[in-house]
């Protein structure tokens, strides 16, 4: 049932304040986090040598996302890794550790394989996915429900900002006992309860996407370059619109630019640049600069009231967003390259639901 909607993907678009609201019901008390699922088992994940998030696609950058936070909030250093190459590899997994698997959809063969390899190898295993009842949600030793709602679409929306919403509750829980973090950790939390409204802001840039949109629709590339927080912004901005929109894009590093992809700088290819506010700011600043002097075509996604600070000359496309916690921050930044997807995709008259050669959920290897 798609409602007002002409798509899945538009409607659970816009579905997000809802679908983090209920992602988080339940949840938040004040100054703490309640993870039914997780509560038996804090104490092992807090003892263990590592976290290793482990997935595939979307989820992996849901997970990319988080990441900074876990490791801030639990002082335990995460690794990542995308299932299909660690098995590939082979690498090692301990008994000390603890393995995080994140899938929507709870059925991906390649995740489901990694988690049969951990298990294995006697790591402790949480699992993080929207589907009760899930291989994933029955094989795991415990885990979190995102309660996002069903997805229909192919390509992964809600489902993404939930899954980063989950993590960081997470890592809430996980870094309960520190008294050092405490009033970091009650910002984060009111941050949280703040979130779906920001998000109801932030789709208000329907218009504007769609703006956007028209004026990139003969390309053929696009480029998203993000870091920190936002370095996930980058990779699944670029992978929604390489995967409904057809059209080549690539999320980057901004730190990596001047070690090769600067070269691809000219008048004519889009650079879409996340600077919005939080410790890298200043240096996404230089970024923004570098490529300036270099006559890229910039599209700029800066915090409200930042277009002046981010773009003196006013050359380049501005997409403001609002400013929330800075480990939140991935959940508003990616709507508006959701939205400019979407549109891009309609626009060049493509199935946004059904991309082709993909499936929902890839249960072959
Ligand atoms: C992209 C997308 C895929 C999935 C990936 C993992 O929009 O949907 O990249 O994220 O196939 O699927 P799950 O999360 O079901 O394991």
């Amino acid at each position: 049932k798609k409602g007002n909607y002409d798509h899945f993907m538009q409607k659970e678009i816009h579905e997000q304040p809802h679908s983090l609201t209920t992602t988080m019901r339940g949840r938040l008390k004040h100054n703490s986090v309640l993870l039914g699922g997780l509560k038996d088992h804090l104490k092992t994940i807090r003892h263990s040598r590592r976290i290793i998030f482990i997935g595939c696609g979307t989820s992996y950058n849901a997970a990319l996302a988080a990441r900074p936070i876990l490791e801030e909030l639990s002082g335990i250093p995460v690794t990542m890794e995308i299932a299909s190459d660690l098995l590939d590899r082979e690498g090692p997994i301990y008994r000390e550790d603890t393995a995080v698997f994140v899938s929507q959809s709870g059925e991906t063969a390649d995740t489901l394989l990694a988690l049969e390899y951990a298990l294995e190898n006697g790591a402790l295993c949480v699992g993080i996915t929207n589907t009760v009842g899930s291989t994933l949600a029955r094989k795991t030793h415990c885990g979190i429900h995102i309660n996002a709602g069903c997805e229909i679409g192919v390509a992964s929306t809600k489902a993404y900002t939930s899954q980063i919403v989950v993590i960081a509750m997470m890592a809430l829980a996980i870094g309960a006992d520190r008294i050092s973090t405490q009033a970091r950790r009650e910002a984060i939390i009111k941050g949280l309860s703040e979130l779906p409204s920001h998000v109801s802001e932030v789709l208000k840039l329907d218009r504007e996407m769609k703006d956007l949109a028209e004026s990139l629709i003969d390309l053929e590339s696009l480029l998203v370059f993000g870091r920190g927080y936002n370095y996930a912004t980058a990779l699944e901005g670029a992978l929604k619109v390489k995967e409904v929109a057809l059209m080549h894009s690539e999320g980057m590093l901004a730190g990596e630019m001047k070690h090769g992809p600067l070269a691809l700088v000219d008048e004519t290819l889009p650079i879409i640049v996340v600077a919005t506010r939080d410790a890298c700011f200043s240096k996404q600043q230089s970024v923004i600069q570098q490529l300036h002097a270099r006559k890229g075509r910039l599209i700029v996604m800066c915090s409200k009231g930042d277009a002046q600070s981010v773009c003196p000359g006013g050359s380049c496309r501005i997409i403001e967003v609002p400013q929330v916690a800075d480990c939140l921050q991935p959940v508003v930044n990616i709507i508006p390259l959701q939205l400019l997807a979407y549109h891009l995709t309609v626009l060049r008259g493509y199935n946004v639901d059904q991309p082709r050669n993909l499936a929902k959920s890839v249960t072959t290897q």
